[in-house]
């Protein structure tokens, strides 16, 4: 069995230049329900959730300018970000791919949205796409 067990898509993240207005978007044109939305000072962005299916959308602005979600807005827009992976266990899921030899952004997780473990995944090694790995806090 591979150690990784990606199990569904737990979110994809976009980069947007206004929360305000994109969660009025999402929410109320869309209309997927807001179910979180906090301030991820470490990484320098504000996010906000929105369920759909099993999976959310994860809207993310920078609030600081030196973060590298500030840098993505600056030079390419707003637009798609990443792609997260649920996994069960996110220190086996990150072992499994060092020793493949995955280049790894984040050797160790780091604290995510709603307290999950999270780590990112070097996008010159997932063809181009930077993607997550995520570890919930607890089940939704
Ligand atoms: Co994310």
């Amino acid at each position: 069995m591979n150690p990784l067990r990606l199990r569904s898509i737990d979110h994809t993240g976009m980069v947007v230049a206004s929360l305000d207005e994109s969660i009025t978007l999402y929410r109320d044109v869309l209309g997927l329900p807001l179910v979180h939305r906090e301030m991820l000072t470490e990484q320098g962005v504000e996010a906000a959730l929105l369920n759909i299916g099993d999976s959310h959308i994860e809207l993310i602005t920078p609030v600081r300018a030196d973060s590298g979600v500030a840098r993505f807005l600056a030079e390419r827009g707003p637009g798609l970000h990443h792609i997260a992976y649920r996994v069960n266990d996110i220190d086996a899921a990150l072992a499994s791919l060092s020793a493949a030899g995955m280049r790894l952004i984040d050797e160790q997780p780091r604290t995510g949205i709603r307290g999950s473990r999270v780590a990112f995944l070097h996008p010159k090694a997932v063809g181009g796409v930077l993607t997550e790995l995520v570890e919930p806090a607890t089940h939704r």
